[in-house]
């Protein structure tokens, strides 16, 4: 079980359950300026783009990582008949009928199943989306959904999975490799093939409906992610943005069978601070709905992450202390807005 932080607010649950089929915007879900204050302006500048078989692949992710704090791959090596598999899957969840979805619902306590973004608590306006959060084996709330082909579901989940934890253990030596951090023996939980065998990880799948009043709402508020790394699958509706300082909110457009990776607050504290975590956030759209699924990626849950002993020296004095995830999400939970400065060492 990841951490009591990655439970809903009591006061999140599901007030307006079916908003899917409303025509006009309730008050509740209308944002302003004053719930998001950052400018919005749209760049020319576009996330750098990596083909993962590319020999400069290595330098051009650092950098990706220093100047954005995300990049898109290609030639990732996941199937795009899995990721056709994956969103298929996802449309069927979102798609049952609500009093079927809550079946599944995210218990008070607990962190998998259906229900608001995690983050929604923070806001005093609603998201215009829904989410589903599987920690471990989806089956039990599977079961619930889909009592007849609920292994297929299943199945596919687990096989994409297991191929995300692949291709994050590989991104995670690429963004380390970066940063000059290449041996096994500098990282203590790297396993025996140079993967991360304990790693630890959550799948959250998204579902944007379409928004009758889509300039007002907003699908998923401003954040940055509190995982090393983050793996997000979009299907082909845009709607994902970041900002850059000095351009605003940028467009991330969907790339025909790419991935978009984040980095997250632990990797920006494990580098030092040198990479960047990304603040992002997912806009909506008046005619089309939009699903996709963010692969979590984090250490061990007794590994604590500090900025790594090869990047720390007496010009570079350590700017964070070390947290273990769980310790992290709730120190996040704690102080949502400056949540990497409350774990910065006074120098
Ligand atoms: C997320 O930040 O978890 C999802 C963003 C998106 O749907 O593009
Ligand atoms: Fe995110």
């Amino acid at each position: 079980r990841l951490s009591d932080a990655f439970r809903a607010h009591p006061q999140q649950q599901l007030k307006h359950p079916d908003f899917t089929s409303l025509h006009e915007l309730p008050d509740s879900y209308a944002w302003n300026q004053r719930d998001d204050p950052s400018p919005e302006t749209f760049a020319t500048e576009s996330v750098p783009l990596v083909d993962l078989n590319d020999s400069n692949a290595l330098q051009v992710i650092g950098h990706a990582c220093k100047t954005w704090g995300i990049f898109q791959v290609t030639n990732h090596g996941i199937s795009t008949s899995l990721l056709d598999m994956v969103e298929h899957t996802c449309r069927s969840l979102f798609s049952l009928p609500v009093h079927q979805k809550l079946k599944a619902a995210r218990s008070p306590d607990g962190v998998s199943g259906y229900g608001f973004a995690r983050i929604s608590s923070f806001f005093s306006k609603l998201m215009w989306s829904q989410g589903f959060t599987i920690v471990g084996p989806p089956d039990e709330h599977f079961c619930q959904l889909w009592p007849q082909d609920f292994s297929y579901h299943c199945d596919v989940i687990k096989e994409y999975k297991e191929e995300m934890k692949k291709l994050a253990g590989r991104l995670m030596w690429l963004m380390l490799g970066s940063l000059g951090i290449i041996a096994k023996e500098d990282i203590k939980w790297a396993g025996p093939k140079a993967d991360f065998k304990g790693a630890s990880a959550a799948l959250q799948l998204n579902y944007y409906p379409a928004c009758p009043d889509p300039d007002r709402a907003m699908g998923l508020a401003p954040h940055t992610d509190s995982t090393l790394l983050t793996i997000l699958y979009q299907n082909s509706t845009s709607g994902l943005q970041v900002f850059k300082e000095g351009a605003g909110w940028v467009a991330v457009p969907p790339v025909p069978g790419g991935l978009v990776i984040n980095v997250g607050d632990l990797m920006h504290i494990l580098s030092n601070g040198s990479y960047q975590s990304v603040l992002h956030r997912a806009m909506v759209n008046r005619s089309h709905h939009r699903l996709s699924s963010a692969y979590l990626y984090g250490p061990p849950s007794t590994v604590e992450i500090s900025p790594h002993p090869k990047l720390v020296g007496p010009t570079h004095p350590p700017l964070y202390r070390p947290v273990t995830w769980n310790e992290y999400l709730h120190t996040k939970a704690k102080h949502f807005n400056k949540a990497l400065s409350s774990v910065r060492v006074c120098v």
